[in-house]
């Protein structure tokens, strides 16, 4: 039986993979290289010092230790200006009245995000409050595909793995959800996403009783 929802954020219920991308792409052009918007693709849903080991290896950049942690800082720094701006008119479409339905029918939810700045971001929606358990990069030391996030997410809403479904935009996210062992909703498009139980072009496209057809008979 299902009994709670595990949402990613970036990409699921908020497109920050612009803001991103400005903030890859002005600390590229510093090092003098293009970084382009399909380059970007490469960064979804992976930790700040990996995508950053991307970006590097993109540009065919060699950086000591030392330095990778100055530019991922000052890439933050850059990228958080444009996150405080960020409005709840930036929900995605059907995330919100989704998070509502779910709390109406007492299917828990919780957040397993990898990012240092889901707090800021949720807080800048207005969201927070509908979250039971918030997990995030700051909580976690194994990125996804690893299950963890997810896993201290069911343990924080006292559910079992079986018992949870995950929503996710990345591919590495899809593949944590299949190995802690819960079902898994893609958000995106079938061909990258196509582990995934189900795909959907975004949480507008779900509501409870499809949601509670994925449970297993
Ligand atoms: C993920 C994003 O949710 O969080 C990635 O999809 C991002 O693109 C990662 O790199 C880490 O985010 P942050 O905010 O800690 O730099
Ligand atoms: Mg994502």
């Amino acid at each position: 039986k299902i009994k709670a929802c595990l949402f990613d954020l970036d990409g699921v219920i908020v497109d920050t993979a612009k803001y991103h991308y400005i903030a890859w792409r002005e600390l590229a052009k510093e090092l003098g290289f293009d970084f382009t918007e399909k380059d970007n693709e490469r960064l979804k849903g992976v930790s700040r010092m990996t995508s950053l080991e991307i970006l590097l290896e993109i540009g065919g950049v060699t950086l000591t230790d030392e330095e990778k942690l100055r530019l991922a800082d000052k890439k933050n720094e850059n990228y958080r200006t444009f996150i405080l701006k960020m409005k709840p008119d930036e929900i995605l479409p059907g995330a919100k009245s989704f998070l509502k339905e779910l709390k109406a029918k007492d299917i828990k939810i919780a957040l397993g995000s990898a990012s240092k700045n889901a707090m800021t971001i949720l807080e800048r929606l207005e969201l927070t409050n509908l979250f039971e358990a918030i997990i995030d990069g700051t909580k976690v030391s194994e990125a996804k595909p690893n299950p963890e996030v997810f896993l201290k997410g069911a343990e924080a809403l006292n559910v079992q793995p079986e018992e949870c479904v995950v929503f996710e935009d990345a591919e590495a996210g899809v593949e944590a959800a299949l190995a802690g062992n819960m079902r898994c909703v893609g958000i995106g498009s079938a061909s990258v996403l196509g582990k995934a139980h189900m795909v959907v072009d975004g949480l507008h496209q779900m509501d409870y009783n499809k949601l509670i057809s994925l449970e297993k008979e």
